[in-house]
């Protein structure tokens, strides 16, 4: 395969070119594309230099796919070039997420929906990715109707500059000197702000509808109504989801653990606790304190964590790629 990479010095893009490796796809070209900022910079590929290059149409022919790991703005610039250019785009911004015509896939719940794709294929949202590797073992038992979930979101979800951020307060608080905060709304070093996104007229915020929307589209359950919060927390990597949900019919809970340790990419915590520390830098989530809902006879409260740079975004996308050449008519 010819594959591109769209915002490969990025957080997301660089895990990219990892997780191409850890697959060990079948790669016989890769081009790097970023901003004028990293043009010639190299990033190594299986041992080997690949220089980063500034995108233009010539560029991409030739290519099968393109990964994207930049802006909605620049995904909408970029998406016409690579239809031109003939490849199949597999896409992280959320720009193209709930078009009917566009595939929204994690390999693991729907891979045979992106069988369908028209050249264009969307990579869900980071939380929701990880939530709903969690849920679709339950929504198989019963189907799940209602979610109510607080995010625990890592400052990376925000890209490098996220990092550098926090980093940049926990110096500054050290060092007795003045924090900015430019990325996050509030000071995030030892703090939590719970805004992520930008406010609709519901109240919540646009992070916080990913869930039920996409969530609705992966799991192909138009009757799931979720009510989420999205906190942003000092953690560097992983996104942890707390998660209280009913089920049409009530589930006994031992089946509910065994569903959960049977299904692929779920790793169940039943005598430990999963942390976003723990869970980062591979692409398993990980599922602990499942117990029963006192509200609700028909409710399961769990914790799950996953690497959100990796499971939520990079290696979802590398799947998406694997699940398709593995399927290919
Ligand atoms: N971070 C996460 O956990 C996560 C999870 C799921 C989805 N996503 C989504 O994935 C996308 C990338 O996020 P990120 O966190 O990786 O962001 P990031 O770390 O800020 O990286 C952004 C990338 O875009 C590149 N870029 C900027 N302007 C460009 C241009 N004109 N042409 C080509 N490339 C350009 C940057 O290149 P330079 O380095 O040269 O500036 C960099 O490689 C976003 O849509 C984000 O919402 C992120």
């Amino acid at each position: 395969m010819k594959i591109g990479i769209i915002g490969a010095s990025g957080a997301v893009g660089r895990e990219m070119i990892n997780s191409l490796e850890d697959y060990k796809l079948d790669v016989e070209e890769l081009r790097l594309f970023a901003s004028e900022r990293s043009v010639g910079k190299a990033i190594l590929f299986n041992g080997n230099p690949v220089e980063i290059e500034l995108l233009t149409q010539e560029r991409l022919f030739g290519l099968d796919y393109v990964l994207g790991a930049v802006s909605n703005e620049l995904s909408k610039k970029y998406w016409p070039m690579i239809e031109m250019a003939g490849a199949v785009y597999v896409d992280n911004s959320s720009a193209f997420r709930m078009n009917d015509n566009v595939p929204l896939i994690v390999p693991e719940i729907n891979g045979e929906d992106a069988l369908k794709h028209n050249g264009l294929i969307s990579n869900p949202n980071c939380s929701t990715i990880i939530t709903m590797l969690a849920l679709a073992p339950i929504n198989k038992l019963s189907k799940i109707k209602d979610v109510v979930a607080t995010t625990f979101q890592a400052v990376s979800g925000a890209g490098n500059k996220g990092i550098e951020e926090l980093k940049d307060q926990i110096r500054a608080l050290e060092n007795n000197e003045e924090i900015k905060n430019e990325v996050f709304p509030k000071q995030i070093a030892y703090n939590c702000i719970a805004e992520i996104g930008s406010y609709l007229d519901n109240g919540y915020t646009t992070e916080e509808m990913k869930m039920q929307n996409e969530g609705r589209k992966i799991l192909h359950n138009n009757d799931l109504n979720v009510s989420c919060t999205c906190v942003r927390v000092p953690v560097y990597r992983s996104h942890s989801i707390s998660v209280r949900l009913v089920t049409e019919k009530k589930l006994d809970l031992d089946r509910v653990c065994m569903a959960v340790d049977r299904y692929p990419s779920l790793k169940l915590f039943d005598e430990d606790i999963p942390t976003p520390l723990a869970s980062s830098n591979q692409d398993d989530v990980y599922v602990g304190r499942i117990r029963r809902d006192l509200t609700d006879e028909n409710g399961i409260c769990l914790f799950c964590c996953g690497d959100q740079v990796r499971r939520g975004a990079a290696s979802n996308a590398v799947l998406i790629i694997k699940y398709l050449e593995d399927n290919k008519q």
